[in-house]
């Protein structure tokens, strides 16, 4: 079956625990290529295994998003969230 997330591609930050560990786990399973990022490793593979064990396409980057966005400030406008996940690959 389809879901609503079909194609899509979604950066969430703080993926590792909480809301944002859950809201990866609805956007796996609606359809959605996450990359998943937190400043906690752990956590972070935690999620991964999660995701992908529903199917998802996935990728988990360890990142200080506080940092992603003070480059990201000075970057420039549009492919926000790209840019942001490519900086933190760097
Ligand atoms: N407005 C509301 O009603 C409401 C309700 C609940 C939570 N919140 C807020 O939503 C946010 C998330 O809540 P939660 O319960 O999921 O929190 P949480 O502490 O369970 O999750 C936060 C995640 O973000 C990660 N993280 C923290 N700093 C980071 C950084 N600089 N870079 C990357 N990752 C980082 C942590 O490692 C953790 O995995 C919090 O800021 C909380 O205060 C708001």
């Amino acid at each position: 079956m389809a879901g609503i997330l079909d194609g899509k591609v979604a950066l969430i930050t703080g993926a590792g625990s909480g809301i944002g560990q859950a809201t990866s786990r609805i956007f796996a399973r609606e359809g959605a290529k996450l990359a998943l990022a937190d400043v906690v490793e752990e956590g972070g593979n935690q999620t991964l295994k999660m995701v992908q064990d529903l199917g998802a396409n996935a990728i988990f980057v360890k990142c200080d998003v506080s940092k992603m966005e003070r480059r990201r400030r000075g970057g420039r406008q549009g492919g926000r969230h790209l840019r942001a996940a490519r900086l933190c690959l760097q």
